[in-house]
């Protein structure tokens, strides 16, 4: 059996990849690898230290890091090699480092400085390039004379919610505790209220949509948001917006992180759940988008 032609199970053993159908056009699976990349949850757990982490402890400078095996995941399934992806949040790359690993081109968009410089010293750790990064408000995306993309792979900001003191880690850490927002920058989505953060990251998205080729996909990562006692379902309000724009919704992939701590948020009065989960909510773009105006 050819190098090529192999895969490792789940048990470590290596077994046929399979064969890539010639009328696959989306990405270079074999029908195996498809079965198993299309599971609806993810529960393998991500390295968050040593080698294997691939510089986690660089990139846990940002409140929210992604795993990149997990972006790779997406970027394989959704991209042939030599694909081009788009990040119009990238915070210290996890899209990126995903192109990187996976022979795709990735293209990263961050309003804050300190997070592409994160992700610089993560490459240069690595030993990886580089890739093609902007310094931007992401409203600005059709100003950057970007190319067409052929998948967007994004995890944006969750409005006001890490500039807010979470009641459960208050209660578990004490006083030392210090809510960590991404920025103090007024157009970073995660300073301004909720009914903005929607309607922001609707324009945003179309204007990035603006950039995808016709037939391709876009990967959104969402949390729901627990605040004040009531729970907001952020994940099916994106759902909407994302289909106003419009997009069509194909479905979602629940990430079981296993990194998150749990807190005794509501104790002892009421149920307010620890989410350990985030999900992956997948659009196709059918059609072309109107150019919001900005
Ligand atoms: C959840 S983080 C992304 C984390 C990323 N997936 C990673 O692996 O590091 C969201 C990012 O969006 C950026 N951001 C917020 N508002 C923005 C805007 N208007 N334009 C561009 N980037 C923005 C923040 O600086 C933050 O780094």
């Amino acid at each position: 059996m050819s190098e090529k032609n192999k895969q490792t199970t789940l048990e470590g053993k290596i077994a046929p990849r399979g064969k890539v159908d010639p009328r696959n056009k989306l990405n270079d699976l074999t029908g195996k690898e498809w079965n198993y990349a299309t599971r609806s949850v993810i529960v393998t757990a991500y390295p968050v230290s040593g080698p294997k982490s691939l510089a986690a402890e660089i990139r846990r400078q940002h409140p929210s890091p992604k795993p990149p095996q997990l972006c790779r995941h997406f970027v394989k399934f959704f991209t042939k090699k030599g694909a081009t992806v788009l990040d119009p949040f990238m915070g210290v790359g996890g899209t990126l480092i995903a192109c990187s690993l996976s022979g795709r081109k990735g293209i990263g968009i961050d309003i804050n400085p300190k997070w592409i410089e994160t992700y610089k010293k993560a490459c240069s750790f690595l030993g990886i390039q580089v890739q093609t990064v902007y310094c931007a408000d992401s409203r600005e995306i059709l100003k950057l004379g970007l190319p067409e993309v052929d998948f967007i792979l994004t995890d944006p900001p969750y409005s006001f919610m890490l500039s807010k003191e979470r009641t459960g880690e208050k209660k578990k850490i004490g006083k030392g505790f210090e809510a960590k927002p991404f920025s103090t920058l007024p157009q970073d989505l995660g300073n301004v209220d909720y009914p903005t953060y929607r309607k922001e990251l609707k324009k945003i998205m179309a204007l990035a949509c603006n950039r995808l080729r016709k037939g391709k996909y876009v990967a959104i990562f969402a949390k729901d948001l627990s605040h004040e006692g009531r729970m907001t379902p952020v994940h099916c309000h994106i759902i909407q917006d994302m289909m106003d724009i419009p997009l069509r919704y194909k479905g979602l992939t629940i990430w079981y992180d296993k990194t998150i701590n749990l807190y005794p948020f509501g104790y002892p009065y009421q149920y307010v759940p620890n989410q350990v989960h985030q999900y992956i909510l997948i659009f196709q773009k059918e059609n072309d988008v109107t150019v919001p105006e900005v």
